[in-house]
């Protein structure tokens, strides 16, 4: 079987992969994206540097491609990202308050309004909330707006299309016990008790060592789950890809009903962003390496 069939044979999940429009020409990249991957997420092409590179001005060439590729092919997509501090074009790097404010619900409403009945789920807002031991959010131009602008984002993509599904996305919020885990999860609880319109939480878990992966991640996922939102593995990558941790990350997504899939950052190691570390499933010829079999064979033992 493949990666997507499997998971599919699991309560409708998905097991998809970041896809780089720039890769789409490489057949031995799209011979093993179209027979494993039921899910992609456009790597770059959606974000706000690549879809607004000039105010006002909207450039969907390259996430139309993958779009089209993925969709053609019964493939879900994943929309990446709506609203972040990083990667946004010049013009709104050096933009503040109510222009900034007021240029980035625009910026949700024409890309989500764009991709309208394409996309599945969105990372409305991407890593908004700062690291270590505080809990706070992240300084940011988009923070500094106020603190209401999580909200309003998500107000807005839910507007522009209200059938797709509204996640909130960031890293280190796998350990249950980390403040920035427990700082999200209030926020979520937060926005579920006041009716603002968010579905899903992606934990990005681009992990950096077999055993850093916490022991705790199952109860993350479904104490996440418990707030009535579904929970995804959005951007699944693990230092030289022990297969031990690729297992145990599959059977903690199986185990909690409301995870609804597994994204991993890339095809081939070559195609990672962290291509020095060796960290996917298939090595840089394209040969499935032992994570994919631990993988595969979690899927299929149910
Ligand atoms: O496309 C340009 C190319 O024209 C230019 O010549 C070249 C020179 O640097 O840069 C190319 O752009 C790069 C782009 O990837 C496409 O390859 C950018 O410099 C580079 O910064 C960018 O990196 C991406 C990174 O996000 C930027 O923040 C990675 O590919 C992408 O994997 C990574 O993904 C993020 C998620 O969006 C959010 N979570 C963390 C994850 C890893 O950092």
């Amino acid at each position: 079987s493949t990666l997507g069939a499997s998971a599919a044979e699991r309560g409708g999940r998905y097991f998809g992969t970041a896809v780089a429009a720039s890769r789409l020409g490489d057949s031995a990249y799209t011979t093993i994206l179209n027979r494993e991957f039921n899910q992609v997420t456009p790597e770059n092409e959606m974000k706000i540097d690549a879809t607004e590179p000039q105010q006002g001005q909207f450039s969907y060439g390259n996430a139309d491609r993958i779009v089209q590729h993925a969709r053609s092919r019964g493939m879900q997509v994943r929309g990446h990202t709506l609203a972040w501090h990083s990667q946004q074009p010049g013009w709104m790097q050096n933009m503040s308050g109510s222009a900034l404010r007021s240029a980035m619900l625009n910026h949700v409403t024409q890309v989500a309004t764009h991709f309208r009945g394409q996309v599945a789920w969105w990372d409305v807002v991407n890593e908004a909330f700062a690291d270590g031991s505080s809990g706070a959010r992240r300084d940011s131009n988009l923070q500094r707006t106020g603190n209401d602008w999580i909200e309003a984002a998500f107000r807005a993509a839910d507007a522009a299309d209200p059938n797709a599904q509204l996640c909130y996305n960031d890293y280190n919020i796998d350990n249950w016990s980390d403040a920035k885990t427990q700082a999200v999860y209030r926020m979520v609880q937060d926005f579920r008790s006041r009716g603002v319109p968010i579905d899903c939480v992606g934990l990005q878990s681009h992990f950096t060592g077999g055993s850093n992966y916490p022991s705790n991640y199952r109860t993350t996922l479904s104490s996440f789950a418990a707030l009535g939102v579904d929970v995804h593995i959005t951007e699944l990558d693990i230092r030289n890809a022990p297969s031990d941790a690729y297992r145990n990350v599959t059977n903690d997504c199986l185990a909690v009903s409301r995870c609804r899939g597994i994204t991993v950052w890339g095809i081939r190691d070559s195609d990672s962003w962290r291509s020095g570390e060796s960290p996917l499933l298939f090595n840089g010829s394209g040969q499935k390496k032992a994570a994919y079999d631990a993988v595969l064979t979690a899927l299929n033992n149910g």
